[in-house]
């Protein structure tokens, strides 16, 4: 069993392709000094990414690394590091970004990168997981914060909340109320990361309670308490 991160405050570098919600979660976690951390920089791969916007509102730094200026995503993802290591991130967080990251990445940053998917991981990877589980028609759906690996939202499991599925529900409706349990438990779980609770055994993640005992009980209970 190895220890995904020690603990310590952790200095974050967001990539965003979008509206940037979660990014604002993290930030309002970290503001509330719910989490200790640190966001050093944001960066998107769309200039009109409202993402970059809402960083820059903040006074948070914020990066446009265009793709399309790039012969390959190779040299694409050279410069996403090179401006990561500038600002000496010590732990990627994907939120929204719309990309799947390659070796250039993932080397870079070996369990040093998580994301959330708005839907009960392994169900409905990819894009458009709302509409997908609608269609399938699931009674509950939920988001999954875990790790990248090389896969499309196949890495290990840290956090998951489960919602509700209503059969008058729109694509629309459900994504919100997903939407609200991931502000919830994004930084919850990055919060996890920075106390060195989060274990790794085989693919499955363990969360140590403070006393460094697997948790047993209803961790959700718990989290919400502490
Ligand atoms: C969220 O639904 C997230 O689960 C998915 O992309 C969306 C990003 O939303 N990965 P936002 O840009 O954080 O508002």
């Amino acid at each position: 069993m190895i220890q995904v991160i020690k603990p310590g405050k952790l200095k974050l570098g967001v990539l965003a392709s979008g509206r940037g919600s979660n990014f604002l979660a993290i930030y309002e976690a970290i503001k509330e000094e719910k989490l200790n951390a640190e966001i050093k920089v944001l960066i998107s791969d769309k200039k009109d990414a409202p993402a970059l916007k809402k960083a820059e509102e903040r006074g948070i730094d914020s990066v446009l690394i265009d793709p399309a200026l790039f012969e390959n995503k190779e040299s694409f993802e050279k410069r996403i590091v090179t401006v990561l290591k500038e600002y000496e991130v010590d732990l990627i967080v994907l939120a929204g970004y719309m990309r799947l990251l390659g070796k250039t990445v993932l080397k870079a940053y070996p369990l040093r990168i998580v994301n959330i998917h708005p839907a009960l991981l392994p169900s409905f990877t990819g894009l458009d997981a709302q509409r997908q589980a609608l269609e399938y028609g699931v009674r509950y759906s939920g988001c999954t914060v875990h790790i990248v690996d090389e896969g499309m939202d196949t890495g290990p499991i840290i956090l998951q909340a489960v919602v509700p599925v209503y059969q008058d529900d729109t694509v629309e409706s459900l994504s919100e109320r997903i939407l609200q349990e991931e502000h919830k438990i994004y930084w919850q779980a990055i919060k996890l990361l920075s106390e060195g609770r989060v274990y790794l055994e085989g693919r499955r993640i363990i969360i140590m309670d403070e006393r460094k005992g697997a948790v047993n009980l209803n961790m959700m209970k718990k989290l919400k308490q502490s």
